[in-house]
């Protein structure tokens, strides 16, 4: 069975002093999260006092919300994935819809910046989801095996293997509108079967896709009941260290129960 995530995504978010004592507290809250990853990405100026509070046991994993996909040079207000691994985080979110929607992200971005994560041994979360114009125009099945070709032209199979897939449809985040299981679950089957044509094996069996979009400890178990939703990335209900640490209890609580 592929181990579950479940990752916040603070967005521009918490101070490096807020984030100091958000994980203190997040650690008092959060259960030994036997079978179940916690990660968190924290904006870039908070990183290193996220890492601080975590200590060098903690199993939480730490994680940024983007990256450059050179590793250094003129190239002003960027990070590089080099930087980002020197500061302890494991995983980088990469494409998310705020970056395509406010920053012009291209998918041909996207695919440099994955190649840079895992250039630098850091796990990419990719992020893919259709407008509520693409769902309403039936052109669901289209964006999201664009974002994710383009996303992942030439990456091997067995990198892909490693990976994480986040749908989010764009409509569902911070809406308080989240896609019913029924919504998303077709299209995490998409996305399995498009990794297994992009590496030519298995992959897609083993790569972990989660659903992101209005996440809540009250829905968390809805989505998890499937077996193909390997868990969540969460915006909103992330923030506060008691909701996300009830987040982690909801899925190491919840089994899947349909194929
Ligand atoms: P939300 O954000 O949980 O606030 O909808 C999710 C995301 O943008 O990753």
């Amino acid at each position: 069975m592929r181990t579950r995530y479940i990752i916040g995504n603070w967005k521009m978010n918490k101070t490096a002093t807020e984030a100091g004592a958000f994980v203190r507290r997040l650690m008092q809250e959060l259960p030994a999260s036997d079978g179940i990853q916690v990660g968190f990405a924290p904006p870039f100026t908070a990183l290193h006092a996220a890492r601080e509070a975590l200590g060098s046991t903690s199993t939480l994993l730490l994680g940024a919300q983007d990256l450059y996909w050179e590793e250094k040079g003129a190239f002003t207000g960027e990070v590089s994935g080099t930087m980002l691994k020197d500061l302890g985080c494991r995983f980088v979110l990469v494409g998310h819809s705020e970056r395509r929607q406010y920053f012009g992200e291209q998918d041909s971005w996207t695919n440099k910046k994955v190649l840079a994560a895992l250039r630098n041994g850091l796990q990419p979360v990719l992020c893919v989801g259709e407008t509520l114009q693409d769902r309403e125009s039936d052109q669901i099945d289209l964006v999201i095996q664009r974002q994710l070709r383009a996303g992942l032209a030439g990456i091997e199979a067995q990198s892909l293997e490693t990976m994480v897939i986040a749908y989010e449809p764009v409509w569902a985040i911070g809406t308080g509108r989240a896609a019913s299981p029924e919504q998303a679950v077709p299209v995490h089957r998409l996305i399995r079967g498009t990794m297994n044509e992009l590496s030519g094996s298995e992959a897609g069996q083993r790569v972990r896709i989660l659903y992101g979009g209005s996440v809540t400890p009250h829905n968390l178990a809805d989505f998890l009941a499937s077996e193909e939703i390997d868990g969540a990335l969460v915006g909103g209900a992330c923030l506060d260290p008691v909701s996300f640490a009830t987040l982690a209890k909801v899925a190491i609580g919840s089994k899947p129960t349909t194929a």
